[in-house]
């Protein structure tokens, strides 16, 4: 492509992945269970039986992976650490699954690839007992953080602490469709608040054992539009975004939840102990988005969506601008929801961590044409370039994700890579929309 959107010179481009979704290689070199290991092993917890222990093959394939990804042009690379692969069930470090870390990193390093680290993206130690339900959960955090800065630390230049903590506490524990399964409004609250604390602990352990890493989380707050200009549709869509948005941001910048969700905790709430939210505060260099679509908000109707205090509408399937997991394809709510941000919180310089689209078109001899995605990369795009223009603060952007690959409760069943995978024969085959993406790469930009 020739004309297209414009970015600065030195914005950066590049693409995301995370561990459990790419890696498996399950029990190789030490490596215990996660709690998705577990949640897989349930019957009816994957859409199509699947689980993370062969995935993309990336253990052993990453020589090749990077490979690829240095010639589609990405100078940059997201992806996530596994905690149950560092680190031994006594807290000790595991060098077998260090030297894994160092020899991926070492490899992105010879490409001139840039990483970009997540120390959490949800392949919580099955060990852990009580998971994110319990507050020593949050001070392990802290020491796994420890460990990586200092056994890796000097690979990494930029490192988040969690990925989407909205994900892990709420499906994860209120809709139960994430592990570890469970189905109660207070806990999900009462893992949002730990997963904070983690986050928090986990820089201050971070820091403690150095100082030269950009440091940051990943969020994925969402734009919850009401359903109808009805006042209980406009106050659900309100409360939709407090739990989507204020919880997780609010502690950031040391400001106390929202009473509504400190009144849907009940007593769990005497849980958050006193100066929790000035350890969630710590100092950020930067803060990750994650974009894919907006929510459409309604009153609540059912107990579960009482407690809540709202309910989503799914698009109409039979809509055309849906991507194939049928989440609508709205590139302008990625400006809208960083503007509503901008508005509410003094948000440090902002990376977009993952942006991208469901589209299940097949490999045929050798080629991927997939269209929707071509479209709804280039429309979001184009929204970015011109938040860019606008002069909104933002660095960089990965495309979710290089690879297809286990996309959690969808199993295999979604693709969302820019690289077709043949999950029988582990083919690799860049679809039409990183051979574009490629090209936009390289082309000349501004200084
Ligand atoms: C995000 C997750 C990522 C991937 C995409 C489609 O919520 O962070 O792992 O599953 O959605």
């Amino acid at each position: 492509m020739t004309e297209g959107p414009r970015f600065p010179a030195s914005f950066e481009w590049g693409c995301a992945t995370a561990a459990f979704q790419i890696e498996g290689g399950a029990s190789e070199g030490g490596k215990l269970p996660s709690i998705w290991d577990d949640f897989c092993a349930q019957p009816g917890r994957i859409k199509d039986g699947s689980d993370g222990l062969v995935a993309c093959d990336h253990y052993h394939r990453f020589p090749d992976d990077i490979a690829l990804m240095a010639d589609l042009g990405f100078r940059h690379y997201r992806f996530s650490i596994a905690w149950t692969r560092v680190i031994t069930e006594d807290g000790r470090a595991n060098p077998q699954g260090l030297d894994f870390y160092r020899r991926l990193l070492t490899a992105l390093h010879e490409r001139g690839i840039t990483p970009n680290a997540t120390l959490f993206h949800w392949d919580l130690p099955a060990h852990l007992k009580g998971g994110w339900l319990r507050r020593e959960t949050a001070y392990r955090f802290a020491d796994y953080a420890a460990l990586v800065a200092d056994e890796l630390g000097d690979l990494l230049p930029r490192v988040a602490t969690l990925n989407e903590p909205w994900c892990s506490a709420f499906l994860g524990h209120d809709l139960g469709v994430f592990a570890p399964g469970v189905q109660d409004r207070p806990s999900a609250l009462l893992a949002a608040h730990h997963l904070m604390l983690a986050h928090g602990l986990g820089l201050q352990a971070w820091r403690s054992v150095r100082r030269d890493t950009q440091l940051g989380i990943v969020l994925n707050p969402e734009l919850c539009d009401a359903a109808s200009d009805a006042p209980a549709d406009v106050a659900a869509a309100r409360l939709a975004e407090l739990e989507r948005n204020d919880v997780f941001l609010n502690p950031l910048f040391n400001r106390e939840w929202p009473a509504e969700m400190l009144e849907q905790m009940g007593p769990l709430a005497g849980q958050r102990l006193p100066g929790d939210t000035a350890i969630c505060a710590q100092p950020l260099d930067f803060i990750g988005l994650n974009y894919y679509t907006r929510s459409i908000a309604q009153a609540p109707v059912s107990d579960a969506e009482l407690a809540r205090g709202y309910r989503f509408v799914p698009p109409d399937p039979q809509r055309p601008d849906l991507t194939d997991i049928g989440w609508e394809i709205y590139p302008q709510g990625l400006e809208r929801v960083t503007r509503k941000l901008l508005a509410q919180w003094p948000l440090p310089p902002i990376w977009i961590t993952e942006n991208g689209a469901a589209d299940n078109t097949p490999a045929v001899d050798g080629a991927c044409d997939d269209q929707i995605r071509l479209a709804y990369l280039q429309s979001h795009l184009a929204q970015l370039a011109q938040m860019v223009a606008s002069g909104i603060d933002i660095r960089g952007y990965y495309v979710w994700s290089l690879l297809d690959n286990f996309e959690w409760a969808q199993g295999y069943s979604q693709r969302f890579g820019v690289v077709h995978v043949d999950y029988a024969t582990q083919q690799r085959t860049p679809k039409a929309s990183a051979h574009w993406l490629q090209h936009f790469i390289s082309s000349p930009q501004p200084t």
